[in-house]
């Protein structure tokens, strides 16, 4: 059974006359610049839950075949389909293992769904900071041994949330961190929102959830070929987490209309990828990304330590990379995810052909033959320490705040979430205490503060 071949079905068919949401009735009328944008194609395959569409919030039927069919594609106990993108089940992960209180262990540079989800569940975030590598201005791997020792001094720590790949695409060891959480009976989930394709290729480490982590959600709309928000969930075989509390969670927090055309979507995705024609795609494509690698200028280092193999983190040696991306945007009309002081970071994927990777390997080779100004950057992106948290996120989310002025914010407790995009992670989270040393680093007059 396939959710690709209801659809199909349903157009050949003799169609019932539908007075169901959505009411364009599968494109009878489209609004005009929808059409323009979107196609009728789209709207042909946009469904509710009709007779025999089955229902993503308790599959019993078409739904529950594909979800059966995903979950042994990826060797899991149980898999779900994300409409709401890896936020979703990060969310739903979280809601399902944690409770008001609990402990869990969290490396500080996880994405901010995990912030929104300690909101949630009201549970007490444990934070450390990964080892850092401060010439390229991203964090590590996590070890074994980084979160051996919160073991050791806290008792009864419900889960740990591990980002791996990370956005830069640094694996940390889940084989050995899986194992001391299986010691200390904690849920180890890992967001895998960056290794959509580790199941299909050699990207340089295995699944997480096939190296002992219990649940892992990973995004096929970043690297897999899928349409935004399109991801996946999956439960290990091995794992003590029951899929009903994951279900039950997803249905706490997501939408009663799913997208069909991003269900059908996710289907096709997944069954291309694990078509032997996908599995070659995939492995032609490491293969024009490795003699893009090759193909660099002396001047230009690429990150190779323990790393997705599909990510590009490039250096400059002797520049700001800030200034190369500034003559990537403006003179060769090139736009990388991001840059910092250290590095510029390209992400490459299903649609990254080989005329798209020869454009960038020319523009980078003309950019380190120009004669232009630029010096490396001391400043570290990494400038961070860990605050001193006076209210959990989720205690700190129920109480009143008012907004000040930054200058009279020293000994206040902060109410938002306050980053620095890059790299994205938090100089201070709601309830945590505004010190000296964090005023500087805040651009914006004003802080909103319990
Ligand atoms: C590390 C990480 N986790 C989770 C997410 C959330 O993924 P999604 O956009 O599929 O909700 C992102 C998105 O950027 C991310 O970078």
């Amino acid at each position: 059974m396939s959710i690709i071949k209801k659809i199909k079905d349903y157009y050949k068919s003799n169609k019932s006359l539908l007075f169901t949401t959505p009411t364009h009735s599968q494109g009878s009328f489209i609004i005009p610049d929808a059409q323009d944008i979107l196609g009728s194609q789209y709207f042909k395959s946009d469904f509710s839950e009709i007779d025999g569409f089955d229902n993503l919030r308790a599959p019993q039927d078409t739904i529950k075949a594909v979800l059966e069919q995903i979950s042994q594609i990826y060797h899991s106990k149980y898999s779900f389909m994300l409409t709401n993108g890896s936020t979703s089940g990060i969310l739903a992960a979280m809601l399902s293992v944690l409770k008001n209180n609990d402990k869990v262990l969290i490396a500080r540079n996880c994405h901010i769904s995990v912030y929104n989800g300690l909101v949630l569940t009201g549970a007490r975030p444990l934070w450390f900071l990964p080892d850092a590598d401060e010439q390229w201005g991203i964090y590590k791997g996590i070890t074994a041994k980084d979160i051996e020792k919160y073991f050791e001094s806290e008792n009864d720590i419900k889960a740990v949330i591990i980002t791996s790949p990370t956005y830069e695409g640094i694996f940390s060891d889940i084989k050995n961190i899986s194992e001391i959480c299986k010691k200390n009976n904690a849920i180890l989930i890992v967001d895998e929102a960056h290794g959509a394709l580790l199941n299909f290729a050699d990207l340089g480490s295995k699944p997480a959830i096939l190296s002992g982590a219990d649940i892992s959600i990973q995004s096929l709309h970043k690297t897999a070929g899928a349409i935004n928000p399109a991801a996946l969930m999956h439960i290990a075989d091995s794992s003590p987490v029951k899929p009903e509390s994951v279900q039950n969670a997803l249905n706490l927090i997501n939408t009663t209309s799913p997208s069909y055309p991003l269900m059908a979507d996710i289907e096709a995705t997944v069954k291309y990828l694990n078509s032997s024609a996908g599995k070659e795609y995939i492995t032609n494509l490491l293969q024009q990304i490795e003699i893009f690698k090759t193909c660099l200028s002396q001047n230009i280092s690429c990150y190779s330590e323990n790393n997705d193999k599909t990510k590009l983190l490039l250096r400059f040696n002797g520049c700001n990379a800030l200034d190369i991306a500034e003559i990537l945007n403006t003179k060769y009309n090139i736009e990388e995810e991001y840059s910092t002081q250290k590095a510029l970071l390209f992400i490459t994927g299903i649609g990254t052909t080989p005329e798209k990777l020869k454009k960038l390997s020319e523009a980078l080779f003309n950019i380190s033959d120009e004669n232009f100004e630029s010096h490396a950057d001391c400043t570290n992106p990494l400038n961070l320490t860990l605050p001193v948290m006076k209210y959990t996120p989720g205690a700190a989310y129920q109480l009143d705040s008012k907004i000040i002025d930054k200058d009279s914010a020293q000994g206040c407790i902060c109410a938002e979430c306050i980053m620095k995009y890059p790299p994205g992670i938090p100089l201070l989270l709601p309830g945590e205490l505004i010190q000296n040393s964090h005023l500087c680093c805040i651009e914006k007059s004003t802080v909103r503060v319990i």
